[in-house]
């Protein structure tokens, strides 16, 4: 699995994007319904955890799905978890790679677009020591080709890093497996936003949080004419709907 940055850092930036992440939230939105769509647990589970619920829009869907559902919301950014309390039976500002929680205590696990962000086989096996025997993972995350075109319009620009670096959809398999998951199924799906321009799209990038993108990320600002020349690159992928962002969506099912 690709190192991730500072969790520190990770905090901060979801912290201070407390407030315009509801609105910038497309993709997040979009992915957690797909996951949703596609879990399918024999039973309906009695309690849920949503971990990383960032401002609850999953734990909403989980609770309309299953109004009967203990919904437990785990974050470590206190200004996300704010917004999401009404949703959620529970609050808990924790890290989901160590939770405050005893073993066997969850039927369900689910997470959306959040392992990105950790050691997901960490969080993998905190996630079964917390689900009750034959309890369901269900999680969303991003692969290698999230943000292809970006790379691309920076390659030759300068030496830093400008995204995260994302796991293969192989490595998923193996940390679930690793973790002691079974019955593990994959499906990957790729979604294109389309922004009127690339700063627009950066915008939405900082909105929701997602801007710290760890060792090797630039720290100062751009050139004018680096970034002219940034644009120029990404202005090769323009289609009739405006500048393509895309994003490589893994998502993963599993039994304890
Ligand atoms: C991209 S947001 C997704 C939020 C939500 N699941 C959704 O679908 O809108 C990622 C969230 O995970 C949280 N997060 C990231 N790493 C975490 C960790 N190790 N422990 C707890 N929360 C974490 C962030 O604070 C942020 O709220």
């Amino acid at each position: 699995m690709p190192p991730q940055p500072p969790r520190q850092r990770v905090r901060e930036s979801f912290e201070r994007a407390a407030a315009s992440y509801d609105d910038a939230a497309v993709l997040q939105r979009q992915v957690c319904e797909l996951l949703l769509a596609a879990f399918d647990p024999p039973s309906p589970p009695e309690s849920i955890l949503d971990a990383g619920c960032g401002t609850g829009y999953g734990s909403r869907l989980l609770r309309d799905r299953w109004p009967a559902a203990r919904i437990i919301a785990v974050d470590f950014a206190p200004a996300m978890l704010s917004i999401a309390r009404p949703d959620a039976d529970l609050c808990l500002a924790a890290d989901i790679a160590a939770l405050p929680c005893m073993d066997a205590c969850f039927s369900s696990w689910w997470s959306n677009l959040t392992v990105q962000w950790c050691d997901a086989g960490q969080v993998f096996r905190e996630a079964r020591r917390v689900l009750r025997p034959a309890g369901q993972i269900a999680l969303s995350t991003l692969g290698p080709e999230t943000f292809t075109e970006l790379r691309a319009a920076f390659d030759g620009i300068d030496r830093h890093r400008h995204t995260l670096r994302f796991s293969e959809p192989a490595d998923i398999g193996e940390g679930l497996s690793r973790a002691g998951f079974r019955d593990i199924r994959l499906h990957r799906q790729t979604i294109k936003l389309h922004y009127p321009n690339l700063k627009s799209l950066l915008r939405a990038v900082k909105d929701i949080g997602a801007n710290t993108v760890g060792d090797g990320g630039r720290s100062g600002l751009l050139g004018r004419r680096a970034w002219q020349r940034v644009q120029e690159a990404y202005e090769q992928h323009r289609t009739d709907a405006g500048l393509p962002a895309r994003y490589d969506v893994l998502l993963a099912y599993a039994d304890k």
